[in-house]
């Protein structure tokens, strides 16, 4: 039987994952677990390239971030959970690899500055400036095939690609150590946040969580900035600048062009349309929020799998890191 292709993907650590994660790749990933063999990454050292001073709110989403991807419905006997700072073959690698990327192409990697402006960094460290060449060893550790990502991630696929390539010219001696990634891209639009300003974000207080009860998924879309300019009832719509719209096409697809008509000729009003939108992210959530609940009431068995399934992946990075060691002249065994 030939062997599955192997994806590997991850989350930082940095707080709950929200709708805008499901759509933009949770939702896929429950759906390649049957196809690929499939590794998810909890990023907890990139989660410190940017929130280094916060150790708490990294612990808590070690387990919030678990519990998430358990909860959409990834199986836990098909995947396997990882925790990045267990793996040490991630840590080698990113300091081997970091031999091979010149400062400069990180410095214009252009996520890497959209990021840098979000977080208001006008001076970069070392490890931010260089998570790339990190979430490149990620990648590698277990020579994944695929990687499935969003758009803003294709830079660093780009990045990690390059690297590989440039580490099998130099030590490959003809055959491939490594395995060239590939992109899966993800072709849902990021979803925007629920006050109409841009990205969904965790930072910015305008996302539903995934971990959200039915009271607090109502409360947050009442709240939710529509076209500002319709006053009554009465007055027409535009869905284009309304940030429920968004969501209706995102969750409701089947009535989003009859919602828009509707509204941009005032036949349905605000308040139908948040509710008919609440009605359809609850019902999304329901079997979430029961699987939660599950795995709330068995959090050590979330233990148990992240400690297995880094466990699996430091067995896996050991047998890569031999070889690269010997091809990059760092071995004893070849040294005598
Ligand atoms: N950078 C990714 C994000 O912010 C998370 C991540 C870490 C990742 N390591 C990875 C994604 C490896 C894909 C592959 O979403």
């Amino acid at each position: 039987m030939e062997s599955k292709k192997r994806i590997l993907t991850g989350d930082r650590t940095t707080g709950k994952l929200h709708l805008g994660h499901y759509v933009g790749s949770l939702q896929n990933r429950v759906k390649l677990q049957a196809q690929y063999e499939t590794f998810i990454l909890l990023a907890d050292v990139q989660a410190l390239t940017t929130h280094f001073e916060n150790p708490e709110l990294i612990g808590r989403s070690i387990f919030d971030v678990a519990i998430d991807n358990l909860s959409v419905g990834l199986d836990p006997e098909r995947i396997t959970l990882v925790q990045q700072s267990g793996v040490s073959a991630i840590a080698e690698l990113t300091v081997f690899y970091s031999m091979l990327v010149p400062v400069n192409v990180l410095r214009h990697n252009p996520t890497i500055k959209t990021e840098a402006r979000q977080y208001g960094y006008n001076d970069l460290t070392y490890g931010f400036l260089g998570y790339p060449v990190s979430q490149t060893a990620d990648i590698t550790f277990c020579n994944a095939d695929l990687v499935p990502v969003g758009e803003d991630q294709l830079p660093h696929l780009e990045l990690s690609r390059k690297i590989v390539r440039r580490f099998n010219d130099l030590y490959g001696k003809g055959n491939a150590i490594l395995h060239v990634p590939e992109p899966l891209l993800s072709d849902t639009p990021r979803l925007t946040g629920l006050d109409g300003g841009g990205k969904m974000g965790k930072s910015l207080g305008n996302a539903i969580y995934l971990a959200d009860d039915e009271a607090t998924v109502r409360e947050k879309v009442r709240n939710a900035v529509t076209d500002t300019n319709r006053i009554a009832v009465s007055d027409k719509g535009n869905p284009d600048v309304c940030s429920v719209s968004k969501y209706h096409r995102a969750f409701n697809p089947g009535e989003y062009d009859d919602i828009c008509e509707m509204c941009r000729n005032a036949r349905i009003g605000c308040v139908v349309c948040k509710k008919n939108l609440s009605d359809k992210l609850n019902a999304l959530l329901f079997p979430v929020r029961d699987r939660r609940k599950y795995y709330e009431g068995h959090t050590g068995l979330i233990k148990e799998y992240i400690y297995e399934g880094t466990r699996k992946a430091n067995g896996i990075g050991l047998e890569l890191m031999a070889e690269v060691k010997k091809a990059m002249g760092i071995s004893l065994e070849q040294a005598f």
